[in-house]
């Protein structure tokens, strides 16, 4: 069967890291609308340049420029290759729209887990990157702002799926590989 996954979870709860492993040891495309944002401010792209101020913010980029991404990412996608979307949906209106999408493509999701980790870990992680690698919204003011907007904007993406009962939550405590062992138990 083919995995269609979307992983949800806070600002610095591991979806990125699990994404990445998961992705090579079950042959999944991965798809982070935080990398491709990243990306294309690196490339100093139109999508970019409208993208940037929001990310410095720790604000969210405006859904119309983020579902019409999905959209054509997903178009080019195989129909037969599996995938993971990280960091999408974050809003209502982008899990409605990929609903939609998805119906008329006709590539239904097959798992939602949620990352389940404390706020005072997520803030801890962030902090630790933002010294090692200083991602520019990593600072503890930008950290504390996604950490905010996640929870006013991110968290009625958990009750879009919960409504359909289709939430698994995973716990995002302890070493990334016994994180991992737990994500693989509930996809394979
Ligand atoms: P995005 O890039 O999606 O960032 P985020 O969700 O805010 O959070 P992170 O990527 O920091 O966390 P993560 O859960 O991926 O954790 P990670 O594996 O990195 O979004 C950035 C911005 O882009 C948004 O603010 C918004 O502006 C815009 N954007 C993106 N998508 C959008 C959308 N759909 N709509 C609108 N705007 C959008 O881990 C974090 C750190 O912890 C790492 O250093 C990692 O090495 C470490 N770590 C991971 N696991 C463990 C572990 N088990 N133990 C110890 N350390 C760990
Ligand atoms: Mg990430």
């Amino acid at each position: 069967m083919t995995t269609r996954l979307i992983l949800l979870g806070a600002p610095g709860a591991g979806k990125g890291t699990q994404a990445e492993k998961l992705c090579k040891e079950l042959h999944l495309n991965h798809i982070s609308t935080g990398n491709i944002l990243r990306e294309a401010i690196a490339q100093g792209s139109e999508l970019g340049l409208k993208a940037k101020s929001f990310m410095d913010l720790g604000e969210l980029v405006p859904d119309q420029i983020i579902v019409d991404l999905i959209r054509e990412l997903l178009g080019r996608l195989p129909a037969e290759n599996g995938f993971i979307l990280d960091g999408y949906p974050r809003t209502e209106a982008q899990a409605v729209a990929l609903d939609e999408l998805l119906q008329e493509i006709d590539r239904p999701i097959t798992h939602v887990i949620e990352i389940q980790v404390p706020e005072e870990v997520v803030l801890d992680r962030i902090q630790k990157r933002a010294e090692a690698e200083g991602r520019s919204d990593d600072s503890q003011e930008v950290a504390k702002n996604r950490l905010n907007v996640y929870r006013a904007q991110t968290l009625p993406v958990k009750e879009h799926y919960s409504r359909s009962g289709r939430v698994t939550g995973v716990n995002g405590e302890g070493s990334v590989d016994e994180v991992y062992q737990r994500l693989l138990a509930v996809l394979r």
